[in-house]
């Protein structure tokens, strides 16, 4: 198959975006979502993979095994608005899914959420990651997949990440606007990669109480060990490993499943330069990340 050329970026309604994830935006924004959906929201690179694969073997480990062998994790839980050509679109995918709940994951900023979710009152989880580590995921993630723009130099990309100017917009905007809709929507959990890397037992505990779920200790026990990074990577229905876009070789999808990888990545004076716009962007004081664990 002859790969789509790689996208450019233009502003969409006040966002950063790629037609990838533009074209198909009528039949996005009228999607009918149901109330026992779940829409796994996050803005890219925050472990989206990570707690897709939790919920569905929160709700189908135990009762659709095959599930796991025999279908992709991108076709068990669809990307609302993913449309390229010549690939089935997320929302025909979700459309076509016979299982409930429908797990259901978006990029998009709150405000383009499709209506019927919030008028259907469906479970949201959110999942953020702090700032540092989502650019340096985000910068190996374009270097790799045909579908995003070509992220060109680490330092180039990471200006284009705190003016905003990567696909899904700014990173900043992204995360307080969803906190926010957090204080009016109660079926909104938010939720922390450093937090899920710092115990993910807990998380799932936490996560289930949102969902009102109670695995028995041995189906928790099960998924604990089962989506760690190493058990994850290995697994090929999860890591993208067949995706035609992406090249693995360039950059694994399942990349370092760390804290604190920017590191290794930001120079002394990229670090003083992003903690002082970050400082500007970031003024509510009850959203904080954490960059070490
Ligand atoms: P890195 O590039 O830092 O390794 P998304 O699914 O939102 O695209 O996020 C991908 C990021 O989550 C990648 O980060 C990937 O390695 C990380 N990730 C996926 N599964 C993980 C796991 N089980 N534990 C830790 N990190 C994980």
């Amino acid at each position: 198959m002859e790969l789509p050329p790689r996208p450019t970026m233009f502003d969409f309604h006040g966002v950063s975006m790629s037609k990838y994830f533009t074209d198909n935006w009528e039949n996005i924004q009228t999607f009918r979502a149901r109330p026992d959906d779940i829409l796994i929201a996050t803005y890219p690179k925050a472990g989206t993979t990570w707690v897709s694969y939790i919920l569905d073997l929160l709700y189908f480990g135990q009762t659709c095994p095959n599930r796991q062998t025999s279908i992709p994790l991108n076709e068990r839980v669809p990307f609302l608005e993913i449309s390229i050509p010549s690939l089935p679109t997320g929302k025909d995918l979700a459309d076509q899914l016979i299982t409930t709940p429908r797990l259901i994951k978006t990029h998009l900023p709150v405000q383009f959420v499709p209506k019927s979710f919030w008028d259907q009152k469906s479970r949201i989880v959110y999942v953020a990651r702090n700032a540092k580590d989502s650019a340096v995921s985000y910068f190996h993630f374009g270097r790799m997949n045909n579908a995003q723009p070509d992220p060109g130099q680490w330092s180039t990309f990471l200006q284009n990440f705190m003016d905003g100017k990567v696909v899904f917009g700014s990173w900043y905007k992204h995360v307080n606007e969803w906190w926010e809709k957090k204080q009016t929507y109660s079926n909104l959990h938010y939720m922390f990669y450093e937090d899920l890397i710092e115990d993910s037992g807990r998380e799932i505990d936490q996560l289930c109480s949102f969902l009102g779920l109670s695995p028995s200790v041995e189906e928790k026990e099960s998924i604990v060990t089962g989506v760690t990074f190493d058990v994850m990577k290995e697994n090929k229905m999860i890591s993208f490993s067949t995706a035609q876009m992406m090249n693995h070789r360039v950059s694994p999808f399942m990349r370092k499943g760390k804290v604190g990888d920017w590191k290794n990545h930001f120079t002394v004076a990229q670090n003083e330069w992003f903690d002082e716009d970050y400082k500007q962007k970031m003024k509510n004081p009850t959203l904080k990340f954490r960059t070490n664990v």
